[in-house]
């Protein structure tokens, strides 16, 4: 075993043979330096499992540098583990680049296949994009409530991020977009935005205060399924709240009583006056804020269900308009909803890494994919 300014590991296992690989060369290449060298000799076995590691550290210290050499020693069956994985990391980024040269590829050809009037609406967007907030003409405030975001788990709140970042690009995308508030914003949840490419660009309003230290109670209308007041129309001086959750139906009435203990203002949209649907009410966050969105272009409720909710959500003839939330699936609608997009966030990964790769503006990075989930 060799014990001269290296580390040397025996193992069995591919785990221990890759915890080391760096080999510092700095003094090798001194003489003079090498000539002032002292050296503490320490040796460890461990045994775990089918694992036999045996680890001898040699620290040099020489005036002030700190010199480590890592020699590997490898079994045959490790080896070719190693080249297994070796090869399988060449083929998935073999993958990604393909990916992303095919998604180019449809961009191109979709840009090509556009009116001059399109191409006018797709710049104003662009334009839009990277306005000054002050400087856009907002519909109004929609206010996201995080206040029962610790009863997500993890894919909870990754599918709530997935749903929240396609809402920010639609609203965007509009003359007069509507404002993104975000009410309760703390912990875990907040933590997890921002580490999404491109969130710091967001225009949005980012608060830990609840909506009730911020507004007036007044102001404050909480959309809930189970409120009995039907939305008519939608008032612009008005704040709506939605409940930023994902809980596939486990806190039924949950944003309800919250909102009637606070004593504020609560409303349905108005769904089953317009259109009938195959399973419960009770929407996905998304499709609640982008009903909404059309609302403010369409004025015209069925037009703006019919343009926002999936088609299998709408009962076919003979089906029931149902209170609880599983379709014939076995799922409820919302999980099914946060699977639809969940299944495109491969491309989201796609995508954000095409534009970062490209060096451009990290603002487009959502914004373009957020713009594939309405197309
Ligand atoms: C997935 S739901 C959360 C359901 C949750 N159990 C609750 O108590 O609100 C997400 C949010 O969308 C809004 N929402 C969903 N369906 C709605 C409907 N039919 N009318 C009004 N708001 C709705 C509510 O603000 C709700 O908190």
């Amino acid at each position: 075993m060799n014990t001269d300014n290296n580390i040397v590991v025996t193992a069995t296992s591919a785990a221990a043979a890759t915890a080391v690989a760096v080999v510092d060369t700095q003094e090798k290449t001194n003489p003079v330096l090498e000539q002032q060298t002292t050296t503490n000799t320490e040796t460890n076995n461990t045994t775990d499992g089918d694992t036999t590691v045996t680890t001898s550290t040699t620290s040099t210290t020489t005036e002030g540098v700190e010199g480590v050499a890592v020699v590997v020693e490898l079994t045959k069956s490790q080896k070719k583990k190693q080249v297994r994985q070796e090869r399988w990391n060449a083929v998935k980024d073999l993958k990604k680049a393909h990916e992303r040269e095919k998604t180019k590829e449809k961009r191109k050809r979709k840009k090509q296949s556009m009116s001059s009037e399109e191409r006018l609406e797709l710049n104003r967007v662009k334009m839009q994009k990277k306005r000054d907030p002050s400087e856009i003409d907002w519909w109004g405030n929609i206010i996201f409530d995080f206040q029962h975001a610790s009863l997500m788990g993890q894919r909870e709140i990754k599918s709530l991020i997935t749903q929240i970042s396609f809402a920010y690009g639609n609203t965007l995308r509009l003359e007069r977009p509507l404002f993104m508030d975000f009410c309760s914003f703390t912990g875990p949840v907040k933590e997890s935005f921002e580490a999404l490419q491109g969130y710091i660009n967001w225009k949005v309003g980012r608060h830990e205060q609840s909506y009730m230290d911020l507004y007036k109670k007044e102001e404050l209308v909480y959309l809930t399924a189970e409120s009995p007041n039907i939305i008519k129309e939608l008032d612009p001086t008005k704040k709506y709240i939605i409940g930023a959750l994902v809980d596939h139906n486990r806190y039924k009435g949950l944003t309800y009583n919250t909102a009637l203990e606070q004593g504020i203002e609560t409303a349905q949209l108005p769904i089953s006056e317009f259109i009938q649907l195959s399973s419960r009410k009770v929407l996905a966050v998304n499709h609640v804020f982008d009903i909404l969105l059309k609302q403010t272009v369409n004025n015209d409720w069925k037009k703006s269900f019919e343009e926002v909710i999936p088609s299998r959500k709408v009962a076919k003839e003979g089906e029931e308009d149902g209170e609880e939330g599983e379709d014939q699936s076995g799922q409820d609608g919302e999980e099914q909803d946060s699977n639809n997009i969940n299944n495109k966030e491969k491309e989201i990964e796609i995508e954000s890494n095409t534009n970062t790769n490209n060096g451009k503006d990290e603002n487009t990075t959502t914004d373009s994919l957020t713009t594939k989930s309405i197309e």
